[in-house]
């Protein structure tokens, strides 16, 4: 039987022996208790709690604002539907950069209030400090490298990063920095797919790409943009499974309908 189909939750450990096996990992985001639930009944193997709740729960356009308490209130919905997947929460901004023992407060309180299973960080060098440090209370670390979005401000765009050679240098060695580290695997955001390829064959932890090009361990989305409930963002990486903005909005315009017209409820609706 294959890693996946074995295990009744997915650990870390699993993730490892995934990448040691040559299967591929899936991971989606979540960050509400109805949702999650359904993302795990269709059998991926690590839910993402990301940050990226800021942009399609709250509306925003960055990933900034995100406080520690908006993470683990999602985190805390997500955990309780979820029986099989490994849940990895999003450090949010400014709660881990510069300042190693912030990062350690930020993730014991994200560990014991939300019952999540583990945290991501995103950066390379600048922060490998903090990430240590996290560690040294047994507390598994995802890495997040490429296109950073926390960063957004330091880019000035979302492109892809790391297309130059100094760039991309530099993110083989940070990829290699959180493997020594002790990261238990990393994503790549955005970043060309022989790159990605290059980084997933140099390290033992396995790589979740989004926009990185099929050659890594596993593959990540954003499950709204996936499920075609947020349409203003289209990037090329991204494969829509369902088209929900529009079943949405027929299923609302027929209800309004309905309700208008008296054919909602009808006498078998009624007591
Ligand atoms: O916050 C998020 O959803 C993420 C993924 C895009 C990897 O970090």
């Amino acid at each position: 039987m294959s890693v996946h189909a074995n295990a009744r939750k997915v650990t870390t450990h699993t993730l490892q022996e995934m990448k040691r096996a040559g299967e591929k990992i899936t991971m989606l985001t979540a960050y509400d208790f109805s949702l999650a639930k359904l993302v795990d009944r269709g059998g991926v193997d690590v839910i993402l709690v990301g940050d990226s709740a800021s942009n399609v729960m709250a509306g925003r356009d960055t990933t900034v604002p995100m406080s520690l308490e908006h993470m683990i209130y999602h985190a805390q919905c997500v955990e309780r539907a979820v029986d099989r997947a490994l849940i990895v929460v999003d450090m949010p901004f400014g709660t881990y950069q510069g300042n190693s023992a912030i990062a350690l407060e930020s993730a014991i309180r994200i560990m014991k209030e939300s019952g999540g299973h583990a945290v991501k960080l995103e950066g390379g060098a600048e922060i490998v400090e903090s990430i240590q440090r996290i560690l040294t209370a047994g507390i598994p670390v995802m890495g997040h490298l490429g296109l950073t979005p926390q960063s957004i401000y330091k880019f000035g765009t979302y492109t892809v990063r790391a297309k130059e050679e100094e760039e991309a240098s530099k993110l083989i060695a940070d990829a290699k920095l959180l493997e020594e580290a002790g990261c238990f695997a990393v994503v790549l955001e955005k970043i060309p797919a022989h790159l990605a390829k290059q980084v997933s064959e140099a390290l033992s932890i396995p790589t979740i790409g989004i926009g990185a090009g099929q050659n890594c361990d596993g593959q990540v989305l954003v499950l709204h943009d996936m499920l075609g409930i947020t349409t203003d963002f289209s990037p090329r990486f991204l494969r829509r499974y369902l088209d929900l903005e529009s079943k949405i909005t027929g299923a609302v315009e027929q209800y309004c309908e309905d309700v208008r017209t008296g054919d909602f409820p009808n006498e078998e609706e009624s007591y």
